[in-house]
């Protein structure tokens, strides 16, 4: 598929999906969203992708947050469509799917943009990448999840303060909140993210799908997540990928795992 402002790629297993508005900081409009869901729905869909890499094209910026000029005219009902839609097309699906993704943060990532790092399964910095929820500063609140993952992942107090503030921390802090997982250069940044996804995708992509349902049940209203955690393991118990799994261990050579 043709994409206006996104250009997704595969190699080794990889796909990687990046924002490309540059000279709007790739600051997410309606097409970009859409584009992006297309693009990651494939992506999962997609039986040689182990691992989604997902990151912001130039040296300035991954997003740098929704496109302001446009919703800068909504109404109440219209801004609610807007949190929703996006929350459906984006940002809860990227945390759902069942392939890893990973927000290699280029920039700035503000906003729409953090919200988008922040569903992402883990994120890794560069080095110049500044990170905040600056809506408040707009008269709005975070709309694509923010209230709520943020204070998953650097707790609530530092959340209440980065939202409240609508200031931004700079990569060492947001490794030290635990909001990245590595701070690296920018030159490096990729390189780092493709060197886990190689690890990553060395183990049973089926397993690694069920390991994340079961983790984001934990954030779940109304879910128990170890129930969800029980008929996870006991559906891996019926995967060729278990049969390889358990077999090369006995047979005391590497697995390879048909990902079934
Ligand atoms: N929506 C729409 N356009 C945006 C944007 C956004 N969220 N963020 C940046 N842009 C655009 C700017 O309007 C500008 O476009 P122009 O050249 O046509 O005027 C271009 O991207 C470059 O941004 P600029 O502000 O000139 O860069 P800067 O280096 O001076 O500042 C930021 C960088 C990130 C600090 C600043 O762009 C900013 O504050 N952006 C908005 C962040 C935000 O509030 N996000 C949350 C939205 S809910």
């Amino acid at each position: 598929m043709r994409y206006n402002n996104i250009l997704s790629e595969e190699s080794n297993g990889i796909t990687t999906i990046i924002i490309n508005r540059p000279k709007k900081l790739n600051a997410l409009n309606r097409d970009t969203i859409e584009e992006l869901h297309e693009a990651f729905d494939a992506a999962n869909k997609d039986k040689s992708t182990k691992v989604i890499i997902v990151t912001g094209s130039g040296e300035k910026a991954f997003v740098a947050g929704a496109d302001i000029s446009e919703f800068a005219d909504y109404d109440v009902s219209e801004g609610k469509k807007l949190a929703a839609k996006g929350q459906e097309l984006l940002f809860d699906f990227v945390e759902n799917l069942s392939t890893p993704v990973i927000a290699a943060v280029n920039g700035f990532a503000l906003g729409g943009g953090l919200e988008l790092a922040m569903s992402c399964h883990f994120r890794v910095a560069s080095d110049n990448a500044k990170m905040g929820l600056p809506e408040v500063s707009l008269g709005v609140i975070p709309g694509y999840g923010g209230t709520q993952r943020l204070p998953q992942l650097v707790g609530k107090g530092r959340a209440m303060e980065m939202i409240m503030t609508a200031g931004m921390i700079d990569a060492n802090q947001a490794l030290n909140y635990g909001l990245v997982n590595y701070v690296t250069t920018q030159d490096q940044l990729l390189t780092l993210c493709e060197k886990i996804a190689t690890k990553i995708s060395r183990n049973s992509s089926v397993a690694i799908g069920a390991a994340i349902s079961a983790i984001n049940a934990n954030f779940k209203d109304g879910v128990n997540g170890f129930d969800i955690e029980i008929q996870g393991f006991g559906d891996c118990f019926g995967t060729e990928d278990f049969e390889e799994g358990t077999t090369a261990f006995l047979e005391k050579r590497k697995a390879d795992f048909p990902g079934r």
